[in-house]
């Protein structure tokens, strides 16, 4: 068995070695010109001396094979490393990104997506990606909000988990190891700034953090990676509550942790410790793992052994489940397995992963608007002007986690509508400059194509690079220029269609009042323009519900659906004073969370329940119609919510309980339902445990979390 072989291994290991299995260095090359680059031979020499347990960012079976050559023959041990990437939504056939992918409700697909990722990555030499990113999104000035799931807990918790099954399937090797980041509640950093300070309550913390966490570590995920920020004054790499008392204790999480890159040392930055060998002590001690590029613990552990600030067994501990992931994956048997040339050539970029990228950019696209059903163009002889530098852009298509993706093999909206109205209707007009300033020849040009063609489709919003890691952005908005751009093609008389792309949800306040339609494209990857193009011609029937919510103004933000009620909520009747409110804006979002529009309408009718009172324990059915009046058929996203009127701790005025993604032909109904029990009415007390209490509640369905029927429930 896997704890005999570890036990075994660890009795043979020195201490140095010990440590050396907690270092994970940056890779590169080791073949060709590398070899005599002095960096990269004093990794291989850190390697061959057994200080090395991990790598990232080497890629492909070529180069995992040769720096694994040098461990297996040249170390003492022959230790295999474990290869870690960031495998965030594609390998080399690049998925929608995550935020986007979540759009779609639709877990299964997020699972094959997640598999075709694993099989690309795992047949170049990978057995781990840093992903799924775990992390409640709320504001969108943080650049990263692209790589989770949005604003709700419960169903990021579904979505993640669904992740981490994609990823490590039976952790053959045509999987991956997962690892659920960025332990914990890094969503919360101050201002949307990135490596920002976070400060939240334990209530908070369970009930609104934790949540999607804890669902991809149940999901079976093998490791988890420490976060930038900090816990209760602690920077979350040196929390011992976190990582010990809730994760390993509570969850009995048994896999391994690593940390973010350089997060150990940073705790000297952030005032934590004193210098790189309290660091490594902390870490240890709170329970953390492997030392991501800070390089702390190899240089510290032996002689912090010695002084005794650490223990063997928290060392042990430590180094023994690292060990048990690579004994798992296979890698003591054949340390080669993931490092097959002919497999890797075989699995990359295949027709079969592009359609599966394919269906799942569709599904991720959001139709805000549609007046007067300006979409879709089925006109197959409609004249149609392209305008927007983006539309023509390779190099805006893809955020800043593309692993091996490559922009000459993406597909620009223009391309795609060209591809499905022919070259010849299709004119074309930048805009806007590529840095996205206004210039007013480019739009002289838009204008003069606009009035030459049928309808106007304009790629405004942000390029893919903008969005990721350090991409925090103080104004979230839609660049004046491409507003200019708008007003100017709407003065044309022309319908104007907006197809925004960006990593996160931009303000669109006044893309709402210049364009008949808006379709939000999100970075779509690597099919993204074949994608649109069917939406747009209705060749595929807009089904994305967004999962964060759109600010009315960046003054909103954060804005979220599960927020509070306060003790002075909105006056509906407008006559009240002294509430909690804006002066000069909307408190609404401008489109709310779980809104997305079809080709199609639905309707919603005679919600009911099974039963208007209930005890713990019991289980109330709770039914609603669902009636596609519209002239095509199409799929709804139904989704129930609930609201506890007054607990031990304040509940959210909704919270997402349940959703079902449901077909429907024109003119057909269905009913749908759902089953309330003990759990969905349950939240978490500041210890995390789940608490039911008796009194009232209401049951919500609808179409998103803002045009809703209800009824009420108590609970006895
Ligand atoms: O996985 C990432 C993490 O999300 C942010 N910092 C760097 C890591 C490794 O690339």
């Amino acid at each position: 068995p896997v704890e005999t072989r570890v036990k075994d291994l660890l009795k043979r290991m020195t201490v140095e070695e010990k440590a050396g299995q907690l270092n994970q260095l940056t890779g590169g090359a080791f073949t060709g010109p590398a070899l005599n680059d002095a960096g990269q031979q004093a990794k291989m020499q850190m390697v061959r001396d057994g200080k090395v347990g991990s790598m990232l960012n080497v890629i492909g079976a070529t180069e995992t094979k040769a720096i694994q050559t040098i461990a297996i023959e040249d170390s003492r041990l022959g230790i295999p490393l474990l290869f870690g990437y960031d495998v965030i939504h594609g390998y080399k056939t690049i998925f929608p990104i995550p935020l986007a992918e979540a759009c779609s409700w639709n877990l299964n697909n997020i699972e094959k997506n997640t598999g075709v990722a694993a099989r690309e990555a795992a047949s170049a030499g990978i057995h781990w990606t840093f992903a799924p990113m775990c992390d409640v999104g709320n504001d969108i000035r943080w650049g990263r909000v692209m790589e989770g799931a949005g604003e709700d807990p419960w169903y990021a918790g579904l979505v993640s988990a669904a992740r981490v099954k994609g990823f490590q399937g039976n952790l053959d090797e045509q999987h991956v190891l997962a690892c659920v980041k960025h332990f914990a509640a890094y969503g919360a950093v101050e201002a949307g700034r990135e490596y920002n300070y976070t400060d939240v309550s334990r209530v908070a913390l369970w009930n609104k953090y934790l949540p999607p966490y804890e669902a991809a570590v149940k999901a079976g995920a093998a490791s988890v990676m420490n976060g930038f920020n900090t816990f209760e004054g602690v920077p979350v790499s040196g929390s011992h509550y976190l990582v010990t008392d809730v994760l390993k204790k509570k969850w009995g999480f048994t896999g391994f942790l690593v940390s973010d890159w350089a997060s150990f040392g940073e705790m000297i930055t952030w005032g934590y410790a004193a210098d790189a060998a309290d660091a490594a002590a902390k870490a240890l001690q709170a329970g953390s793992m492997m030392d991501m590029e800070a390089r702390v613990m190899i240089a510290h552990l032996p002689e912090l052994l010695k002084q005794g600030k650490v223990t063997v067994h928290q060392l042990d501990e430590a180094v023994g489940r690292i060990l048990e992931a690579k004994f798992k994956l296979g890698l003591f048997d054949n340390p080669y397995k993931y490092c097959d040339v002919n497999r890797e050539k075989a699995t990359l970029f295949t027709a079969a992963n592009r359609q599966q990228a394919l269906q799942a950019a569709q599904e991720a696209v959001v139709l805000l608007k549609n007046n007067n059903k300006v979409l879709p163009i089925s006109n197959k002889s409609a004249r149609i002007a392209v305008v927007g530098h983006y539309a023509d852009s390779k190099e805006d298509l893809f955020d800043f986690w593309i692993a091996q993706g490559e922009f000459k093999s993406a597909v620009t909206l223009l391309e795609g509508v060209r591809k499905v109205w022919g070259a010849e209707q299709v004119s074309f007009a930048a805009g806007y400059r590529a840095d996205a300033t206004t210039d007013d020849k480019l739009i002289a040009e838009a204008i003069a194509n606009a009035a030459k063609s049928d309808v106007v489709l304009v790629n405004i919003g942000l390029s893919g690079k903008m969005a990721g890691e350090d991409r925090s952005l103080a104004n979230p908005v839609v660049p004046e220029a491409q507003v200019q751009l708008l007003k100017a093609l709407k003065a044309t008389g022309k319908p104007v269609i907006a197809v925004v792309s960006a990593g996160r949800p931009l303000v669109l306040t006044a893309v709402e009042e210049l364009a008949d339609a808006i379709v939000y494209g999100w970075i779509l990857g690597t099919e993204s323009g074949n994608a649109l193009a069917n939406i747009l011609s209705g060749v595929a029937n807009p089904t994305g519900k967004t999962v964060m919510s759109f600010p009315y103004a960046v003054g909103q933000i954060p804005v979220y659906y599960n927020h509070f009620n306060t003790g002075r909520p909105v006056q509906t009747d407008g006559q009240g004073n002294w509430y909690s409110r804006y002066r000069d804006i909307p408190r609404e979002p401008l489109y709310p969370f779980g809104f997305g529009l079809s080709y199609t309408s639905f309707q919603y009718s005679n919600l009911q329940l099974s039963s208007a009172l209930t005890d713990k324990g019991k289980v109330v059915t709770a039914t609603v119609t669902v009636s596609n009046t519209g002239d095509r058929e199409g799929e709804e996203v139904v989704q129930w919510y609930i609201r506890d009127y007054a607990a031990a701790v304040i509940r959210p005025v909704k919270e997402l309980k349940g959703f079902e993604k449901v077909s429907l032909k024109p003119g057909e109904s269905k009913q749908i339902s759902w089953k309330v029990d003990d759990k969905v009415l349950s939240f978490y007390d500041a210890s995390g445990n789940l608490v039911l209490e008796s009194g009232k509640f209401t049951v919500y369905a609808g179409g998103n979390s803002r045009d809703v029927l209800e009824a009420s429930l108590e609970v006895r």
